[in-house]
């Protein structure tokens, strides 16, 4: 029987309780599919400072690399809040962890069921049939990373300084991955930038151009200026079905496609490397959009099924196990569709436990 090996880094907050559930599910999927699992669970963010004084200590980076994908839960939390930023969860290991990976193509689904459009702020009149689309942000590049980046003293006052660059490669390797994901959908690409003030979304627009004309002319490629895609996915997000732009463009969109796909409990992601793993597959980082939830952690009242979408995410890319991963994909569907609603996505109906979701899922399948 084929073994899966990954890495499990619940996190914080709701991140281990949601994690449970998705291991479960995997441990009876793979029966049901022919595949085992083989995970190691290490510390990342808050209670990896807790444990090891650091948020991304080197024993959990050492069972990543010795890993064919990552499952993530999710980090932060008020505990650490008051620590200087960079040492915050946030910086100091999702940023380092994309960074040491090469995660650079991060895919983010913004789905929504039509049973749950009342979830979302666009209500049912704008969106009957619910949302499906699909944003695909660079996610090593621009000026989350760029050189130079500090805070300095110049004629007697504070300066700070953030660069945004990109090379041809890093946008067409990205490219790629827009392709990629447009030929398994409606074979349409909306790449966003800001090419009437920015030098990168100029270098960014001509080189996306030019990459799909040579590799992929069966794809309908328009452009857009970030400021209108903001508005436009708000006014009628159905407009787009593959959502491609760059690293920090990404960050703010993806953001508001999860807000306008009502509850971020449902939203998955996929934060793929450049480098292949055992299988040669992607390597890649799995992990639910929304955070920590410090309000409701514990308390065994989360929705696990963005944990879960991401677990289906990680059988596709990383492992292969299409079949299972679309399976587990219509189970949640079909459990929440049929009713079955933890208390973010309930509206009306009971509210059930995060375990009893994993079990409704459970059943679905
Ligand atoms: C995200 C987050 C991160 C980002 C933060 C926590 C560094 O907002 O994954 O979208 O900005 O990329
Ligand atoms: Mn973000």
């Amino acid at each position: 029987m084929k073994t899966l090996n990954f890495a499990v880094l619940p996190g914080d907050g709701i991140g281990p309780e949601v994690m449970r559930v998705a291991l479960e599910i995997l441990e009876s999927l793979g029966q049901k599919y022919g595949f085992s699992i083989d995970y190691k669970e290490a510390d990342i963010g808050g209670i990896a400072i807790d444990n090891h004084g650091t948020a991304f200590p080197e024993i959990t980076h050492k069972i990543c690399q010795d890993s064919d994908a990552i499952l993530f839960g999710s980090v932060g939390g008020p505990k650490w809040e008051s620590l200087p930023p960079k040492e915050q969860p946030e910086r100091a290991a999702l940023l380092p962890i994309r960074k040491t990976f090469s995660l650079y193509a991060n895919i983010r689904p913004g789905l929504l069921y039509s049973e749950l459009s009342e979830a979302s702020p666009l209500k049912n009149a704008r969106i009957p049939n619910g949302i499906d689309l699909v944003c695909i942000r660079e996610l090593t590049g621009g000026i989350y990373f760029g050189q130079p980046k500090s805070t300095f003293e110049k004629d007697g006052e504070a300066v700070a300084i953030d660069t945004m660059i990109y090379k041809a490669s890093e946008i067409e390797r990205i490219a790629q991955v827009a392709i990629d994901t447009a030929k398994a959908r409606q074979l349409k690409v909306c790449s966003v930038d800001k090419a009437n003030v920015l030098e990168t979304s100029v270098l960014w627009r001509k080189v996306v151009t030019e990459y799909f004309a040579k590799n992929a002319p069966e794809i309908e490629l328009s452009h857009m200026y970030v400021d209108n895609a903001a508005m436009q996915l708000a006014r009628d997000p159905n407009q787009f079905d593959v959502l491609f732009t760059e690293n920090m463009f990404g960050d703010i969109l993806s953001d508001e496609m999860g807000v306008i796909c009502g509850s971020l409990g449902m939203l998955a992601s996929a934060s793929l490397g450049a480098t292949k793993n055992c299988l040669n597959l992607p390597f890649g980082l799995y992990e639910p959009s929304g955070g920590t939830a410090p309000d409701i952690a514990g308390k065994g009242t989360a929705n696990p099924c963005a944990q879960v979408l991401s677990a289906a995410m990680m059988l596709r890319y990383s492992f292969g196990e299409n079949t299972a991963a679309k399976a587990l994909e219509d189970a949640v569907r079909l459990a929440v569709t049929s009713g079955k609603r933890t208390g973010d996505i309930a509206f009306g109906k009971e509210a059930i436990s995060t375990k009893a979701m994993g079990t409704a899922i459970l059943k679905a399948l």
